[in-house]
This record gives C-alpha cells, structure tokens and sequence, in this order.
C-alpha cells in the first residue's frame, strides 16, 4: 500500500516500511545511483517553529537527491502573519511544489494541512502531537544497530507527555513482534490516555515506573527525551520537573553491553555530555540515519502525480478541547472524528 500524505506514523505497515528501508539502504550503499534522482523536482519546507535536524536534514536529502529546495524556517515572514489561514497557504505552496514539509506548533496540523494539498505531505512534527519522520529515523537506527526491530525492551525515558516522538515510535512500534515498553517518566509527564488506550488496543506490553536507573539494566533500546519547556502552560511547572532524568555514565555500568542509548535530539541536560563517548551512546547516528531515510521518503513522494484535493466543506460539528488544537485557530476546519471506545478528534487524537 503506498502512502501518500505521510501525517501519522499509525498509517505506515510493516511491508511499507521494509520497502524504504530496503532503498535507504541502497542510498547509503551508493550515494552517487541517486545523486539526480529528483532532478526538476521541488520541495516545500514550511517550518512555523523552529528545527535543526529535520529542517536541514530535509533540505540536504533533497539537495543530495539533485532536487530543489524553497522555504522559510521564520513564518513571520510570510503572509501568515498577516492573517492567511493554513488552508490557504497550503493551497498556494502545494501548487508551486512537488512535495510540502511542515513543521507547525498546531496539533493536528499537518492532518489539516494535508485536506488541501494538491501534493504529498509530509507531518515534520505538529505540537506535541506526532513527529512521524522522526520515527523513521528512530526505525533505521534500531533496525541496523540492534539487527531487527522487535525482540526487545524499550525505555522511554523523559517527558512522555508533551514528546511528540515517542508517541510516533510507540506506535510504529506496535506494529513489530515482541517490545516490551518501559515508560519511565513522573506521573506530571506520564503518557497521555490517547497513547495508554493506544497500546492496550494493540496488545502492547508496558510498564511505567519512574526510575531510571533500576530499569536500565533490563533494556535493550533506551529512548531519552528533552522536557519540552516550549509545551509548558506554566513555566513554573517546566522549573519543577526540568532535570528529573539525567543519565550519567556511572548510571550506564549496570547497562547491557550492546544497549542503544537514544535521543531524538536537541539534548538539554537529560544525558550528561560524558555519556557521548560512549559506544553505546547513538544518538548523533540517528540524526544523521534520518537524512538517508528521509532521502528515501522524498523519492516516492517527489514522483507522486499531483491529485487536487477534493472540496472540503467547512461546516463544523464538533468543537476540540486541547487548547493546541489546529481546529481552535483555523475555524473553518471540518469536523473530523473517530471512534475508539469515545469519540476522539480526527485531528489531534484528544478525547472529545
Ligand atoms: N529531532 C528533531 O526533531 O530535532 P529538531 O527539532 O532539531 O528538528
């Protein structure tokens, strides 16, 4: 099955994602079979909130790839400041490019986004909702690292809450034989229910606890995240819970010898720096995993045909509580929702 938008990880099977794992494979193989095979093509890079890794990973894949790249890392300098809504812009940008990457602080917004574009899009990370490509980059690491996905404990370690990408690598992970999941993370940043009815849907295996250093020793993959202060309400509750996990080198002697200690990245202080030389520390691969697996993505999606989006009609029925809803600022959005043991927002996943 091909993917077309690429919004939520929920979306990609096990037979699509061992199809571009076979190509990024190729790519890194054999960088120069690829080097024009997206000569004449045009991607879109809309980041509404700031980005290192997926920004310039997107950028350089395609660049690598003999495409071209146009974009803005500031949306104040676009016309969205000035009032034009998401749909508009999406109209406009899909009709200049080939493919569209978005990042936006909005939940839900690339699945918003997505209704209107005449070309694949592709979710760089809404709020703290999802970060799908991220995942792929997660997939790559362990898929190579650890020699198969599957067959392993898994540590999520941090804010489980607010960390977009440890919702997308759960259940990317669902989909693979045997993970056992560790949710490690204080009750304020435990994960959310959507996630929790998530894994029991799916039969997943998990325990949350909130010491690190006592289930360490039990993991295969260890996932540490950032405390996300830009997601904070309250800046006061990030001073309380900022710095509750840093993993030390000390904390990794009692770590099997071929643990995965990952990161997403950007790192604040949740792995002490004298961790980096650690051969078990790969967090610096995964990044750089991420551009060939991305590389991957934007070979298919650059090569799609365009397909006009049909009408959507803006009526509304339902109103979304999560205050960081793409439905709270783009009103006219369809009313969009599913069931799963209650009605959920067929944007963001909230509990309606
Ligand atoms: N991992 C990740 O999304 O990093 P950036 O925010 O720098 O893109």
């Amino acid at each position: 099955m091909e993917i077309r938008h690429l919004i939520n990880i929920e979306d990609v099977t096990v037979e699509w994602w061992n199809d571009l794992y076979s190509t990024c494979k190729d790519i890194i193989a054999h960088p120069e079979d690829y080097s024009d095979a997206c000569r004449g093509k045009v991607m879109a890079s809309l980041f509404f909130e700031p980005s290192t890794r997926t920004n310039f990973s997107f950028q350089t894949a395609m660049l690598r790839l003999g495409g071209s790249v146009f974009g803005f890392s500031d949306p104040s300098a676009t016309s969205s400041s000035k009032g034009e809504t998401l749909a508009d812009t999406i109209r406009m940008v899909s009709s200049y490019a080939d493919t569209i990457v978005m990042r936006n602080p909005k939940e839900g917004a690339a699945k918003a986004a997505s209704l209107y574009s005449e070309v694949p899009l592709i979710n760089a990370g809404d709020g703290g909702h999802m970060h799908p490509t991220q995942t792929l980059a997660d997939l790559t690491t362990i898929n190579t690292l650890h020699g198969e996905i599957g067959n392993m404990n898994v540590g999520l370690c941090g804010d489980l809450k607010y960390g977009r990408t440890v919702h997308s690598l759960v259940m990317a992970l669902s989909k693979f034989p045997n993970v056992t999941y560790y949710l490690i993370a204080p009750r304020d940043l435990a994960m959310p229910e959507y996630m929790l009815t998530f894994m029991k849907k799916h039969g997943q295996k998990y325990y949350e606890v909130t010491n690190l250093e006592s289930t360490i020793p039990q993991l295969d993959v260890l996932y540490m995240t950032r405390i996300q202060r830009e997601r904070f309400p309250d800046p006061l509750e990030y001073d309380r819970l900022k710095g509750v996990y840093v993993l030390t080198k000390r904390k990794l002697d009692q770590a099997k010898k071929d643990l995965l200690v990952m990161h997403p990245l950007p790192r604040v202080d949740e792995i002490a720096v004298d961790v980096d030389s650690d051969p078990r520390a790969v967090y610096f691969e995964q990044a750089r995993y991420g551009m060939f697996i991305r590389m991957a993505l934007l070979l298919r999606t650059t090569h799609m045909p365009r397909i006009k989006p049909p009408y959507v009609d803006p009526a509304r029925e339902h109103r979304c509580r999560n205050k960081v809803c793409v439905t709270q600022s783009e009103t006219y959005l369809p009313s969009l929702t599913y069931d799963a043991d209650g009605l959920y927002c067929g944007y963001c996943d909230s509990k309606l």
